[in-house]
């Protein structure tokens, strides 16, 4: 068979844009996409509950670091554990929170903490309490039908 060579020029052209989309596309899902920046540690899913810092949920005092607690979150459909938790005005703390089952998100209303916790991932963030009050720990992933029940709440007190 003859192929016009104006027509294998653009046949080879087309062949390499593919190829140069498809691995765009492929680089970005598999290396960039995949991993929120915050979920750098990885947890086993099925022993969340027996391994550290999940075997123990809330807040907890720590030395020597640059932060003064750690508060603890396992998620799953369709709580939060702790349900919820007493933070001393001021406090800076490292909020480290995984998923036992499917994608839940963490996000502290009227608070820059939004986290999206991954089924395998630890979730941080660290910040600090400076507003005294109640403040709403709410899923902004929806994770099935109890999605709308899911809420911790967060009590800042002086
Ligand atoms: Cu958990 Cu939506």
């Amino acid at each position: 068979m003859h192929i016009h060579k104006f027509e294998k020029i653009w046949l080879v052209f087309g062949i390499a844009t593919l190829v140069f989309f498809l691995t765009v596309v492929g680089v970005s899902a598999f290396y960039l996409g995949n991993q929120p920046p915050s979920c750098l540690a990885t947890v086993d899913v099925e022993k969340v509950d027996t391994q550290e810092p999940f075997n123990k949920p809330g807040l907890t005092k720590v030395e020597g670091k640059e932060w003064d607690y750690q508060l603890v979150y396992v998620a799953s459909a369709f709580s939060y554990n702790p349900m919820k938790v007493e933070v001393p005005l001021g406090a800076k703390v490292k909020v480290i929170a995984t998923t036992k089952d499917v994608i839940h998100g963490f996000e502290v209303a009227g608070t820059n903490i939004n986290m999206m916790l991954e089924p395998g991932y630890v979730s941080e963030f660290t910040t600090t309490f400076d507003k005294p009050g109640e403040f709403l720990v709410v899923c902004n992933e929806y994770c099935g039908t109890g999605h709308h029940l899911m809420y911790s709440t967060i009590e800042v007190i002086e």
